[in-house]
Order: structure tokens, then C-alpha cells, then sequence
């Protein structure tokens, strides 16, 4: 068993660079198999999920050749397999196979996705989407055949403006005949690197970034080199750990628009930062923060993948503060720990009050999922004594090097094998 042991109370200052970004990866590395050629992806982060996705491109026989910061995939031997439960439940987003595979083979055989247990996480609006473009869906417990004898475009409004869902249709459709239109599609930045990625290769997208989707279907993809946009979530995740115990902590390597929601609200309770183009700095500052309120929302909105961190940030705020989370029923798991550690926090219903300011002190706590993990160790940071982190796969899973980056600016952490 892994854990992280974090000796806190430690001022961290110098350079932390941010990897590529998780969610753009493991939707760029399945949408590669759409290429009829080679596709090159750099600054493909090193975590468990990029490795899972690798493995299920070697199960469908593509040729992937992982270098230190890039992936080329050649898809030109592929066979369409099933996708097994053993695979598609090691992460979330196995899922974007479902789309590229329909879109490449018009037909695709997978098991339901895993991923952090923040909540039900249906795939209805995906399914409903492939169905729009001709497909059928039969499944039989967990296992999905979506298959179509000719994918044609079509015009599909998302009940919600799900991320995985606006990236899947897209996948799907990027060889669809004729036009496919998305509307209340999602805005992420994730979604942009994606259609960009696929426009590289041949696709003609257009409004990617806007609610408004138009994907012209075409009938090859080339070639093709693309890079991963920065992670914004990592990013966010080390200015929020700069706020709670940095001085001069700079993160770099990152764009700072994607976290103009992050900013505002750090500048909001007193943060005082140094915004430059492609780095945010924490300066040195006395740490005297006010109150303030969050609710999570779709992109450009405040993210809830940083919810759980900024959580750990309200419990230093002189008074009470609110967390409301709107987009997943179960993202309060990193509380109960956060109350172990000192902080005085009450949860009712999806909304979160924090009252500030408390002292925390280091015991054991668990990361439940990801981003509840990136809370434990920002409070581990920050806490007096010795905090000891369990289930850390799930930081894992979407941190690249955050042992190595967090000592390099004086954090006392470490990894162990138990
Ligand atoms: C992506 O998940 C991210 N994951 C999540 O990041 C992130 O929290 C989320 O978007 C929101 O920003 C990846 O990119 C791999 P959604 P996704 O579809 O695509 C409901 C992290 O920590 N919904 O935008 O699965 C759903 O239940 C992770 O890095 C349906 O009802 O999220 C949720 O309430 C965790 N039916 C809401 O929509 C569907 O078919 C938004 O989900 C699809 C979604």
C-alpha cells in the first residue's frame, strides 16, 4: 500500500511547473485512433490514467510509443476489440473510445467506465447523442454495444453541458456524412485542445469554446502533432497550496485566463498574487483572509475539480464561509477528514459552511478521489505535525511528479510503500 507522509508547516517558495492537462490527455489520447495515419501528442503528463489509456490502446493492437513528455500513436494495424471491464473501469474517461471507435468503425463494445466516485455519473447524454448520429445502444448490465450502419449529422442539444458527453458526440462525428450541430455544449478549455487535436488531423470543427458546436463530417484524418494545453486543475491545486503556506511561491507554465474564476476569488479574500502571462506567483503577504463565497458551475465558472482544495483555504478566513457544489451530488468526502485535521465545517444538503479561522493539525486522513486528495495535501501542507495520506492512487491518477514538484519548493513529503 502507497501512502504520502507530509511533516507541514513548511513556507514553500520557488517554481512549481504545471504538466499538461489530465482532462485534455484522456480525450486526446482515444481520440488519436481516428487518424488513418500518426498522430504525435507532447506534454502528455505521467500518471496512472495516461498509462491506463495506453493499455487500452495496446488491447485494440496500436502501435503507441511513449517517450518522457509525448505519445505517438499509430493506429494503421488497429483491430477493433472489446474494450473489458478490467480496462474501462480503471478511469473515467475509457469512455471516449466509446465515441472514436463508433466514429472510426461505426461500431464499439465496451464495459461502463470507472473513475472517483463523486457522484452517479451517468452517460445518457452521450448515448443519447451517438443515437441522434444513427447509432444503436443495446446493453446488457454493464457491458455497451453502440453500433450504426452509417453515422450521419445531426442536431443534438445537451440537457446538460457535460464535458464528456460535448467531447464524445464530437468523436463521433468528426466522420459522421453531413453536418452534426451541438448546442448548450460544454466550454472547457479541455474541449477546445480536443477539437483543435482534430482539426490538426483533417476535421472540420468549428465553435469549440462556445456553447455552439458545428462538426462538418470528413472522410480521412492525416497526420498529425499536437500539444497538451496546461493543466489548469494542477495549476489551480499550487496556487491555492501557495495561498495556504507560500511565499514567493510561483507557478508557471500554465494560462492564467483558464483560472480567471480561481483568481478573482483568491484576490477576493486577500491573496496577494502577481498575474503574468503564463504564470501566477503568490507573493509574500500576511495571511489575513476574508470571507467569501463559492458555487461551482461549468466552465468559465468556478471549477469543482478546485472546490475541495479551495475548502482547505476557507478554513484559514476570518469567519464563515460557503462552499455550494453544484455539478457533483458527492464532493464533500475530503470534509469529514478536513474536521479530523481541526476544521470546523458543517454539510447540509450541497452546500458546505466553513468557519474560520482554525488551526489544523496533521493525523491520518484518506483521499476518497482525486481532488479530494489534492485537499488532503494541501491541509497536510499546511497543518502542524505529521499528516498521513491513504489511498493515494487517487492522486496518483491526475498529479504528474507531485512528490518531486512540492519538495522543490520546501515541502517535507514523501512517498512510501507500506
Ligand atoms: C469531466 O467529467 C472531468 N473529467 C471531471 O474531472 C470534472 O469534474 C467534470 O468534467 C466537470 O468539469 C474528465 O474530463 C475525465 P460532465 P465528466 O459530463 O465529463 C451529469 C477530475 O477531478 N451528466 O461534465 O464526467 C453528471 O452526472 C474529474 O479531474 C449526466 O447527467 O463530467 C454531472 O452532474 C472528476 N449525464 C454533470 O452532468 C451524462 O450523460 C457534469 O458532468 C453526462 C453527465
Amino acid at each position: 500500500m502507497k501512502i504520502i507522509e507530509i511533516e507541514g508547516a513548511k513556507e514553500l517558495t520557488g517554481t512549481i511547473r504545471v504538466s499538461g492537462a489530465k482532462n485534455a490527455t484522456v480525450a486526446l489520447i482515444p481520440a488519436a485512433i481516428l487518424t488513418d495515419e500518426e498522430a504525435t501528442i507532447c506534454n502528455v503528463p505521467e500518471i496512472t490514467d495516461t498509462e491506463a489509456l495506453c493499455d487500452i490502446l495496446r488491447l485494440l493492437n496500436v502501435n503507441v510509443n511513449r517517450s518522457t513528455e509525448s505519445v505517438v500513436i499509430n493506429p494503421t494495424d488497429m483491430v477493433n476489440t472489446e474494450i473489458t471491464e478490467p480496462y474501462s473501469k480503471k478511469l473515467r474517461a475509457s469512455y471516449y473510445f466509446m465515441g472514436a471507435l463508433l466514429g472510426k468503425y461505426k461500431k464499439a463494445v465496451m464495459y461502463f467506465p470507472g473513475g472517483c466516485s463523486i457522484g452517479a455519473r451517468p452517460i445518457d447524454l452521450h448515448l443519447k447523442g451517438f443515437e441522434a448520429l444513427g447509432a444503436k445502444v443495446t446493453s446488457d448490465k454493464n457491458k455497451y454495444i453502440v453500433e450504426a450502419e452509417e453515422l450521419k449529422g445531426a442536431n443534438i442539444y445537451l440537457d446538460i453541458a457535460s464535458v464528456g458527453a460535448t467531447i464524445n458526440i464530437m468523436l463521433a462525428a468528426v466522420k459522421a456524412k453531413g453536418t452534426t450541430v451541438i448546442d448548450n455544449a460544454a466550454k472547457e478549455p479541455e474541449i477546445v485542445n480536443v477539437a483543435t487535436f482534430l482539426n490538426n488531423m483533417g476535421a472540420k470543427i468549428t465553435g469549440a469554446g462556445t456553447s455552439t458546436i458545428k462538426i462538418q463530417g470528413v472522410e480521412h484524418l492525416h497526420k498529425c502533432f499536437h500539444e497538451v494545453i496546461p493543466d489548469r486543475i494542477e495549476a489551480g491545486t499550487y496556487v491555492i497550496i501557495g495561498a495556504l503556506c507560500g511565499k514567493n511561491l510561483r507557478v508557471d507554465n500554465m494560462i492564467p485566463e483558464h483560472l480567471d474564476s480561481l483568481i478573482s476569488k483568491l484576490e477576493e479574500i486577500g491573496v496577494k498574487l502577481e498575474v503574468g502571462a503564463d504564470y501566477v506567483e503568490v507573493l509574500e503577504h500576511e495571511r489575513n483572509y476574508k470571507t467569501t463565497n463559492i458555487k461551482t458551475a461549468v466552465y468559465p465558472g468556478f471549477p469543482t475539480d478546485l472546490q475541495q482544495p479551495f475548502t482547505v483555504l476557507l478554513t484559514q478566513c476570518n469567519g464563515k464561509s460557503k462552499v455550494t457544489e453544484t455539478i457533483w451530488e458527492n464532493r464533500f468526502m475530503h470534509i469529514p477528514y478536513l474536521k479530523d485535521l481541526g476544521a470546523d465545517i458543517e454539510v447540509k444538503n450541497q452546500t458546505a459552511t466553513v468557519l474560520g479561522p482554525t488551526e489544523l493539525k496533521g493525523c491520518q486522513v484518506v483521499a476518497t478521489d482525486l481532488r479530494a486528495g489534492a485537499a488532503m495535501v494541501a491541509a497536510g501542507l499546511l497543518a502542524s505535525g505529521t499528516t498521513t495520506i491513504t489511498n493515494v492512487e487517487h492522486i496518483l491518477r491526475g498529479y504528474e511528479d507531485i512528490i518531486e514538484k512540492l519538495s522543490d519548493v520546501g515541502a517535507k513529503i514523501t512517498l512510501k510503500e507500506i
